[in-house]
C-alpha cells in the first residue's frame, strides 16, 4: 500500500472517530429544571420528551471510542501503521504452526521409525494418517479412499502401479501418468467392438463369443504389449488388470468401448512438495493398509 492511501485510510479513519465524538457531545442537552423540554412530535396525543441520553449509556459510548483509540494505537488497523505492539496474523500462525511442529517432531520420529506393516497397525498412527489423507488425497480419491470415475480405488487389492509400500511411496511421492493411445481409428468400429467383447470376456463378463473370439487376435497383436498377453495388466505403465471385474472408467460394453476408441490418460500430481518424509511415511502406511484391513 503506498504511502497516500495509507495517509488516507489514516485521515478517514481519524475523522470518523473525532466526528462519533463530536455528534456524542453535540446531543448531549444540559438539564433543565421545571417543564421537561419536548420535541415537538405528537403521535395520537402521546408527546416525546427531547431528554438527553442516560449518563451510563452515554459513558459506555466514550468508552468504546477510547477502546478503538487504544486498540488502533497497539495494533495494526491504521493504514501502514503496524501498531505499537508489533503484532501480526503471520507470525502468530508461524508460532502456532512452529508450536505444533514442535509438539508432534517426536512423535512423528517414533512412526519413522516404524516400518510400513507395523504402523498400519497402530490405531493413534492412522488416525493422524487420515487427517492427512483428507486433506490432501481425498478431493480425488473421496474419504472412504474407494475412489470414483477415473480416480482409483484404494481399498481393493488391485493395483495399477503396485501395492508394495515402496510402489506406493513412488506413487505419493512423483505421481503418476497412465497413458493409453486412441485406437478407434486403427481398428475401426467392427474391430473396437471384437476387441472389446474380447475384454469383456476375460473377466467373465456377459459378451459375445463369436465376436470374442475375432477380437482375440486384435488384442494379441495392439494390446498385449501394455496389458500384458493374458490382460493381466502391467505396473510399470499403468496398464490396468483386464481380468479382474475392477475398472478406473467402468466395465459396461459401452464403457469398455469408449475407452478403446478414445483411449485414456490419467494423471496423479507429484505430492512431494506438500508432505514431508513423516508425513508421506504415515501416508505409504495408511494406503498401504486400506486394502489389507478386514
Ligand atoms: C488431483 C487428483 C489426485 C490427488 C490429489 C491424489 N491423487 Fe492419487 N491418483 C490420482 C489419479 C488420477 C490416479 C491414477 C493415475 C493413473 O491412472 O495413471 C492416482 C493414483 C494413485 C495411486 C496408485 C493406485 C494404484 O492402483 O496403483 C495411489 C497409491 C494414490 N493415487 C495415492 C494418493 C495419495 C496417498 C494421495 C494424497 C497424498 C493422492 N493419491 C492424491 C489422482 C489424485
Ligand atoms: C501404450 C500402452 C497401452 C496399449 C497399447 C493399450 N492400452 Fe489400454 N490402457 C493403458 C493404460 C496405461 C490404461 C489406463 C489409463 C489410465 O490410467 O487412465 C489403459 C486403460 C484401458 C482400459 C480401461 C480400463 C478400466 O479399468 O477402465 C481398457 C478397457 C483398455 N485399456 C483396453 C485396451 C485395449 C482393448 C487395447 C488394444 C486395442 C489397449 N487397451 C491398448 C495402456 C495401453
Amino acid at each position: 500500500m503506498s504511502s497516500f492511501w495509507s495517509g488516507w485510510v489514516i485521515f478517514f479513519t481519524a475523522l470518523t472517530i473525532g466526528a462519533s465524538v463530536w455528534l456524542l457531545y453535540a446531543n448531549r442537552k444540559v438539564e433543565v429544571r421545571g417543564e421537561e423540554p419536548k420535541t415537538g412530535h405528537v403521535y395520537d396525543g402521546i408527546e416525546e420528551y427531547d431528554n438527553p441520553l442516560p449518563r451510563w449509556w452515554f459513558n459506555l459510548f466514550l468508552l468504546s471510542v477510547a477502546f478503538s483509540v487504544v486498540y488502533l494505537l497497539l495494533y495494526p488497523g491504521l493504514g501502514n501503521f503496524p501498531g505499537l505492539l508489533g503484532w501480526n496474523s503471520i507470525d502468530q500462525w508461524r508460532r502456532e504452526v512452529d508450536a505444533a511442529e514442535a509438539r508432534y517432531a517426536p512423535l512423528y520420529a517414533r512412526y519413522r521409525a516404524l516400518p510400513v506393516e507395523e504402523l498400519s497397525a497402530d490405531p493413534e498412527a492412522m488416525k493422524m494418517a487420515r487427517r492427512l489423507f483428507n486433506n490432501h488425497c481425498s478431493q480425488c480419491h473421496g474419504a472412504d479412499a474407494r475412489g470414483g470415475y477415473g480416480f482409483p480405488n484404494l481399498t481393493d487389492d488391485d493395483w495399477l502401479y503396485g501395492g508394495t509400500p515402496e510402489a506406493i511411496e513412488t506413487t505419493i511421492r512423483r505421481g503418476r501418468s497412465g497413458a493409453m493411445p486412441a485406437w478407434g481409428e486403427i481398428l475401426g468400429a467392427e474391430g473396437v467392438e471384437n476387441v472389446a467383447h474380447y475384454v469383456l470376456s476375460l473377466s467373465g463378463a456377459d459378451h459375445d463369443p463369436v465376436r470374442a473370439a475375432a477380437g482375440a487376435p486384435l488384442f494379441a497383436s495392439y494390446c498385449a504389449a501394455c496389458h500384458g498377453p493374458d490382460g493381466k495388466g502391467n505396473p510399470a505403465l499403468g496398464a490396468p488388470n483386464l481380468t479382474d471385474g475392477v475398472w478406473l472408467y467402468g466395465g459396461s460394453l459401452e464403457m469398455v468401448k469408449y475407452s478403446i476408441r478414445n483411449g485414456r490418460s490419467n494423471r496423479m500430481p507429484p505430492q512431494e512438495a506438500f508432505l514431508d518424509d513423516d508425513r508421506i511415511h504415515l501416508l505409504v502406511a495408511y494406503v498401504w493398509g486400506l486394502s489389507r484391513r478386514p
